[in-house]
């Protein structure tokens, strides 16, 4: 097998481009196909200052790194869930990766500002793991942004993350979530800072590789707690399409993100929001203003924010 690019021995093969690379070629393609997305979705501007949510993982240390490649500036945000064993080693992948490249992480703990990990949340208020986990991700993502001033928010969500999510959505018929479902969704004037998926052209094969052909060292296990999450099974579904079909995701997600979504439009009901009265972040007025990551904590905390 040659490289596509330059006719040297390729080192992976990318079935649905139906192209193979080198290493220095694929590192490229991969560089190409993240600023092919920003620029296919107008995600963010080059004198912008993008906030990149590192969870220690492949995508998003590999997500960091293209950015930082392409020229944004860029400070990460950790937030350490309080997983045990899991936290402990991703929160070391993020420190050592932004020390190696001298870029500034932000860390913020969830225990020492929550008052709980995200087991112990999900106990105290009978949700799902999970459902902490996400609620609480999104309150520091947007909060951290929106204090520091970044323009964006990027996340490491990937073609096989986002083609699983409208899949789930669609055999679901969540038609409000499907018509939120997008590469951006733009900032709010009542303080939603815009969110950016500028991996959604690269699977999570081309992530991994990515990092270990270029060095990053990333916690491979899953989180613990997403095992028997039903996103797992449809990521699986679809991996039997792609290899049938090498495509079938990008063709998926793709077509929903250029012309099947805007069919969705207007099945999400507007919403009403209002500044919690605990934290002041943006939170629908249904729901008696205080926002779902206060409802989870017990009162009288401290912030446990720091710049790490
Ligand atoms: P997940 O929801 O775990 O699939 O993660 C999706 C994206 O959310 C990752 O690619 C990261 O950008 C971000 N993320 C996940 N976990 C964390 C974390 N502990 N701290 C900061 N960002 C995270
Ligand atoms: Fe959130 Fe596992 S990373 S529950
Ligand atoms: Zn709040």
């Amino acid at each position: 097998m040659k490289c596509r690019k330059c006719r040297e021995a390729a080192v992976i093969e990318i079935r649905r481009h139906n192209a193979a690379f080198c290493r220095d070629c694929f590192l490229e393609h991969c560089n190409r196909q993240v600023a092919k997305a920003i620029k296919e979705h107008d995600m963010c501007l080059e004198r912008e200052h993008i906030l990149v949510a590192i969870s220690g993982g492949k995508d998003s240390l590999a997500l960091w790194a293209i950015l930082t490649d392409l020229g944004y500036a860029t400070s990460g945000l950790y937030i350490d869930l309080g997983i045990g064993e899991y936290s402990e080693r991703s929160h070391k992948f993020a420190v050592d990766f932004a020390n190696t490249r001298n870029l500034e992480l932000k860390i913020v703990d969830l225990t020492e500002d929550a008052g709980f990990d995200v087991s112990g949340g999900a106990r105290s208020s009978h949700r799902p793991p999970c459902s902490v986990c996400g609620i609480s991700k999104r309150h520091w993502f947007n909060k951290v942004a929106s204090e520091g001033g970044f323009d964006a928010i990027a996340t490491g969500h990937n073609l096989d993350d986002e083609s699983a999510t409208l899949l789930g959505n669609l055999l679901h018929w969540q038609v409000e979530y499907v018509a939120r479902q997008g590469a951006v969704l733009p900032a709010t004037n009542d303080g939603f800072v815009r969110k950016i998926k500028p991996l959604i052209r690269l699977g999570e094969r081309e992530t991994a590789a990515y990092c270990v052909l270029s060095g990053i060292d990333y916690i491979v296990d899953e989180c613990p707690m997403a095992a028997g999450n039903t996103g797992l099974a449809y990521k699986a579904a679809l991996s039997v399409l792609e290899d049938f079909s090498p495509g079938t995701r990008q063709m998926f997600l793709g077509g929903f993100l250029s012309h099947g979504r805007e069919r969705f439009f207007g099945a999400d009901e507007e919403v009403r929001l209002v500044s919690c009265r605990v934290c002041a972040s943006p939170t629908p007025a249904a729901d008696d203003a205080e926002c779902a990551y206060c409802r989870l904590k017990p009162k009288s905390r401290h912030s446990g924010f720091s710049d790490g």
